[in-house]
């Protein structure tokens, strides 16, 4: 017998809260995937910063002068992926993307909490951007006008929870169930589909 469509739904709140808390917990590396600018869903690993399971909102933080950023602003309609092989569970996440621009009071207080060593990770030139050869690859202060601190790069995204694809392998009985959420985050609907 199955557990109750509620429990699963909370499990799986409670499953993406936890990874927020250490680098091993399941689904700290998330999948995020939107709309690119040339036909192709663009997908990236991203980690999992926060979850307000209230408003059913996951927060992921950003270079924004990463592709992603600009497709996001074109097109905030994105998709959150993420596995845990500890319980086999599948969560695929629909929802829309909410952009926290630097110097914003969200990304101020966000950028306010990281250590250093990830504050560095937004010095340096755009992501993407070209490298002249392999062997630049570990010189290349001086390349780009680098911001000493990054935090005119800095963005966060917060993803809005519009409806949860559960899915589980079991050997003799795959599961698969559906929710879904009104604009607050109230769960809206629920029901198995066939996996
Ligand atoms: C383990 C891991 C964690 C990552 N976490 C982040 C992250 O939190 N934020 C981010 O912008 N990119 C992160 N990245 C890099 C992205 O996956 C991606 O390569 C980069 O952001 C450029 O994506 P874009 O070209 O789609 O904008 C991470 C990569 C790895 C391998």
């Amino acid at each position: 017998m199955p557990e109750s469509l509620t429990t699963i739904e909370e499990d799986a709140w409670s499953a993406l809260h936890d990874a927020t808390t250490g680098r091993d917990r399941p689904y700290r590396y998330l999948t995020l995937a939107s709309l690119g600018r040339c036909d192709f869903p663009e997908a990236r690993t991203i980690v999992l910063r926060s979850v307000d399971r209230t408003t059913r909102t996951l927060e992921f933080h950003t270079d924004t002068r990463s592709p992603k950023w600009l497709e996001l602003q074109q097109n905030g309609n994105a998709t959150v992926l993420g596995y845990s092989d500890q319980t086999r569970v599948q969560l695929r996440l629909r929802g829309s993307v909410r952009l926290a621009f630097p110097g914003s009071e969200q990304a101020e207080r966000a950028w306010n909490t990281l250590p250093s060593h990830t504050r560095a990770t937004y010095t340096g030139g755009p992501p993407g951007d070209a490298l002249p050869d392999e062997t630049a690859v570990s010189d290349t202060e001086g390349l780009h006008p680098v911001d000493a601190s990054g935090k005119t790069s800095f963005g966060v995204l917060f993803f809005k929870t519009l409806a949860l694809d559960w899915c589980r392998l079991e050997r003799q009985n795959n599961l698969r169930a559906k929710f879904s959420y009104d604009d607050e985050g109230k769960l809206e609907s629920l029901g198995w589909i066939a996996p």
